[in-house]
């Protein structure tokens, strides 16, 4: 936060009324950063240029070399404005049809950046074999896909990459001829022209016209080339200018999802052309933005250079390898293309080109790259109460007792800095925190855990061990002379930072989280494996620094700036704590650590959230949409913090926002110092008791949230779909970002995030019937799309069933989510216009990984109409049909039903089955091949017929059939 924090007037500060909102003077906007600045004349040279304009960068034909084995293609490329300077392109294919485009600067003075990729890929991509690349006069070709209908054509002059599909243009690279590698040089243009000039004993009249074309293509003069300020600060530019321009088209597509994390709508709006919505470019520069606005460009803690593009056809995707300060530029010339200018600070170019063509096959072409969400920890999935801070271990334990008391569950308290000395993370204050291992064995003796803050930033003192021994082992960052420690000021006054990009750090930082002594160094004893992590201020946040972050030109391992990885060191941080919980324990368990700052890949180590918002209905409202954004790019176990980080949300909007929470992937309730207290129990009636359902809500539908993330772990689904991926040809839906559907369950939500609502208005895409979840109300839809009305008072947060989905429950109440593990299934079965539904379950240990070795459970249920009259309901198991997909990505040869954890869970049973939509009532209702069932049947409206109304109810209790075993029931 503020480097006010230093002379102690933070709590002062924040006290103030919060009319305050950002400092948007603290970060810079495109016309203060030197780079942005000149990618944009570039643009808008080229725009007034118009048809005369002409990318200077061509491809040397007789360079290209084609390895036919591995389907690469490499090739010298020219800018004839800097003829004596070399560039080389590379394009490989994936063997999923993936396209990567590389392109870097050639024996240059300095070497550009060029590990993004690696830290951001889960490994090596295959590449395809055998495709043929053919080198034409203009062009050079390749033609691939399943259907030999994906193309990917480079034109020789001006260079341009074009991937087609059925012959029309999809992505285009350099199409608008905006690429631009600023090449390294020595400090005066003039010396390396000089030099270049005698070298090849060119006239120096040439010279002087090729200088006069570059002043036309670069911008009137140096702008900002070797040092650049900002407010006080003075970023020094050791390696001169080295930024990338690309203009990235898409010639068929009208809306582009994606780039996170940006407080905007979901379908990105403009920030160029004719009257754009934002006058600045998005931004990806990992930031600790205080107070951010609800509607803006500008970064926030994490970036995933991802973007979507999108139309009724197909979709297509692009993942920008690159680690450094980016913008991005976004027009739409017209209702059905795109287009984007991305503009990086320095790095490689490294794009890759994601065919689609649907959206689930991007989702899977970029989980293919870089991962997917690992199962979390099933308690991870419960409700988080958090508070900076819970003052003292009494004050945890009262909260446990409170929420005891009132029958709330809730799986985890958090702890934020305050429970440690001075701030030095891992080191309990004794004096609130006598007994920080009795507490937490409080905690867990309700099947609880907890979550302790630790942050990136040492306190620089000899009396803190973990700073000492980094210092010691010479893995801190340095700053910008690349000796000694680079000093900052953050919560811990003066600091120093782990340089988590050093390998030496790894070994160390994970001996720091063992439980047990270690006579060489620190551990911390004082924990246990109860305790899990919160990795803030992870951008880095620095109060004293360039836009309250580390200085661009402090050096990490390997001499890189600090402005070549920004965007990846808050990931770094993250694995590196993930790695050290998951090895503390003999047996390794899942490790949850939340981190602040995030990029392309930290969907693999763990779960965001979207950081210091507002206690406001529009940062309610706004936050459903950055967790939906944050889904597109890979980063699916998201949330934002319940009631808001800063302010005193009234119990109105406290209702609502819990309503928001448990319909995200990650639920959280967080609140800053100097708000009031705001725990769910200490609400008024019938605030209390509101919450207390929305909280059991939650813990219900667990099922169908753990499902939905082994989905996600396997193929890289979001966990909450917007429109366009449920119904990506419905164009009604494309903007649609305030209602989503929750895995591949059916279950559709649209929260409420507006004062004083009565009623929502939800849009249905499809001729289907939709059930409320509380009344059984159905609902017609229309293939031509419809909205609807619900109810929608304070108690009501509309959630739909699809018609055609089985939606697994537990609807027992219990104090914490690992208390449920013998509890009884309901199953709604929600038939669809046509008498059939399905649905599937997943369920493992939830702790360790042994369902790696196969120890789940994974069951499909299936409803069909055997002839008119009779509905069978069946279960069976859906991993021994599909070993390969089960679980995390890890492909299993075989699979037995009878593993281990199906022991454990082999008695529990289906309490109730709930059939809405039925004809008319049964005549029999009987397990197959077996006895009569108890039931009871309340008419009403049939999934079949034309009207809505209350649809028709047959609840069966004690259907006598179990979780684990294949059987099935007869309606008839
Ligand atoms: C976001 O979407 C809403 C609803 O479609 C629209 O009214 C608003 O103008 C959009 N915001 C921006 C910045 O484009
Ligand atoms: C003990 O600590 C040292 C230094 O922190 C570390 O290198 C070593 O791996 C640790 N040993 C164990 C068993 O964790
Ligand atoms: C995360 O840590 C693992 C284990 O140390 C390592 O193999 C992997 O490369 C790391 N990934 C990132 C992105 O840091």
């Amino acid at each position: 936060m503020r480097s006010v924090v230093l002379f102690g007037s933070f709590y002062a500060l924040l006290a103030l009324p919060h009319a305050l909102a950002v400092k948007s003077q603290d970060f810079k906007t495109c016309s203060q950063s030197g780079f942005c600045r000149r990618g944009r004349a570039l643009a808008a040279r080229a725009q007034e240029a118009q048809s005369s304009w002409k990318s200077p960068y061509t491809v040397d034909p007789s360079s290209i070399v084609i390895s036919p084995e591995d389907s690469t293609v490499k090739a010298a490329v020219k800018s004839s404005l800097y003829p004596e300077i070399k560039f080389g392109l590379e394009l490989r294919i994936h063997d999923d049809g993936v396209v990567r485009v590389l392109l870097d600067e050639v024996d240059g003075l300095k070497k550009r950046y060029d590990e993004a990729a690696s830290w951001a890929l889960v490994s090596e991509p295959k590449l395809s074999k055998g495709i043929r690349w053919a080198a034409g006069k203009k062009e050079l070709r390749a033609v691939f896909g399943e259907k030999n209908d994906i193309e990917v054509a480079v034109d020789y002059d001006p260079l341009r990459v074009r991937l087609r599909r059925g012959g029309e243009d999809q992505i285009v690279l350099n199409g608008r001829g905006l690429l631009h590698m600023e090449h390294f040089r020595s400090q005066t243009l003039k010396e390396t022209i000089e030099e270049v000039a005698s070298d090849e004993n060119a006239e120096g009249q040439e010279v002087l016209q090729v200088e006069n074309v570059r002043a036309w293509f670069e911008g009137d003069s140096e702008d900002a080339y070797w040092e650049e300020k900002f407010s006080s600060w003075t970023d020094s530019k050791p390696k001169g200018p080295e930024s990338l321009s690309l203009d990235i088209t898409f010639p068929n597509h009208g809306t582009v999802y994606g780039i996170p994390q940006h407080a905007t709508n979901l379908s990105l709006p403009s920030t160029t052309g004719d009257s754009p919505s934002y006058t600045d470019p998005f931004r990806l520069y990992n930031a600790d933005v205080f107070e951010y606005l609800a509607s803006s460009p500008m970064s926030l803690y994490g970036s995933i250079p991802v973007m979507h593009a999108h139309s009724a056809d197909t979709t297509v995707g692009v993942f920008n390898a690159v680690g450094s300060e980016t913008w991005i530029d976004i027009s739409y010339p017209t209702k059905k293309s795109t287009h984007t200018h991305w503009i990086s600070e320095s790095g490689i170019m490294d794009v890759f080109l994601l065919p689609g063509p649907t959206p689930e096959e991007v989702f899977a072409q970029y989980a293919r790259l870089t991962g997917t969400t690992a199962l979390p920890a099933h308690w991870s999935l419960g409700y988080h109460q958090c508070r900076w801070n819970y003052v003292s271990s009494d004050d945890v334990r009262t909260v446990q007792r409170r929420f005891d008391e009132e029958d709330m569950p809730v799986d985890v308290f958090w702890l934020d800095i305050e429970y440690a000395q001075d701030h030095k993370y891992f080191i309990w204050d004794h004096k609130t925190f006598p007994d920080p291992v009795e507490m937490t064995n409080d905690v867990a003796a309700a099947g609880r855990k907890m979550v302790v803050i630790v942050d990136p930033h040492l306190k620089r003192t000899s009396d803190y061990p973990v700073y000492q021994e980094a210092s010691d082992l010479d893995i801190l960052v340095k700053p910008k002379s690349g000796e000694g420690e680079y000093e900052g000021w953050c919560w811990t006054g003066s600091s120093s930072w782990i340089d988590h990009f050093n390998p030496a750090s790894w070994d160390w930082w994970i001996s720091k989280f063992k439980t047990t002594k270690n006579d060489t160094g620190f551990s911390w004893t004082e924990s246990t494996e109860d305790i899990h992590i919160w990795n803030d201020m992870n951008e880095p946040s620095i109060f004293n620094g360039p836009e309250i972050t580390m200085p661009k030109d402090s050096i990490h391992h390997g001499g890189w700036e600090h402005r070549d990885v920004h965007n990846i060191n808050g990931m770094l941080f993250h694995n590196n704590t993930a790695q050290a919980v998951r090895l503390r324990s003999d047996i390794p368990k899942r490790p949850f650590v939340l981190t602040r700052s995030f990029f392309a890949g930290s969907q693999r180590v763990g779960a965001m959230w979207t950081g210091d918002n507002l206690g406001t209905w529009d940062h309610m409202a706004v936050g459903v949409k950055m967790v939906l954004a944050n889904g597109i790019a890979g980063m699916a176990f998201a949330g934002s913090d319940v009631g808001g980080f800063f302010g005193n949300p009234e119990p109105e909007m406290l209702v609502r926002w819990y309503q928001v929470g448990i319909f995200s992937p990650f639920f959280r309730a967080h609140a800053h110092i100097d708000t009031k207290r705001r725990e769910p129990f200490l609400l008024d009636e019938p605030y209390k008791s509101i919450v207390r359902d929305i909280l059991r809500l939650r813990y219900a539908m667990l099922p169908i949230w753990y499902t939905a993330f082994r989905e996600n772990s396997v193929t890289g689904m979001p966990i909450v779909r917007p429109h366009y991926v449920v119904f990506p040809q419905d164009t009604a839906g494309f903007a649609i970002d305030d209602q989503f559907f929750v895995g591949s369950s059916g279950i559709l939500v649209k929260p409420v995030t507006e004062k004083d609502k009565t009623e929502a208005t939800v849009y249905i895409a499809e001729d289907q019937v939709y059930y409320d979840y509380f009344t059984q109300y159905a609902y017609r839809g229309s293939s031509k799309g419809k909205h609807i009305t619900v109810a929608a008072e304070l108690h009501q947060v509309p959630v739909l069933i699809r018609g055609g989905s089985i939606i697994p429950t537990r609807e027992r109440p219990r104090r914490s989510s690992p208390l449920m593990k013998l509890d009884p299934f309901t199953l709604r079965v929600a038939l669809s216009k046509t008498g059939t539904a399905r649905g599937d379950l997943y369920l493992d240990d939830g702790v360790t990984y042994s369902h790696q070795q196969g120890d789940f459970v994974w069951r499909e249920f299936v409803a069909e109409q055997s002839h008119k009259k009779t509905t069978r309901i069946s279960s069976k198991d859906l991993a021994s049909h599909n070993p390969g997909k089960a679980v995390d990505g890890i492909a299993l040869t075989t699979f037995d039903p009878k593993n281990a954890f199906a022991k454990e869970i082999e008695e529990v049973r289906v309490e109730k089955i709930v059939v809405l939509g039925l004809n008319s009532k049964p005549r029999s209702v009987n397990v197959e091949g077996g006895a009569e069932l108890k039931w009871e049947f309340v008419p009403g409206v049939a999934a079949s017929d034309k009207k809505e109304g209350v649809s028709s109810v047959l609840i069966i209790k004690d259907p006598k059939v179990l979780i684990t075993t294949d059987w099935a029931i007869v309606i008839s």
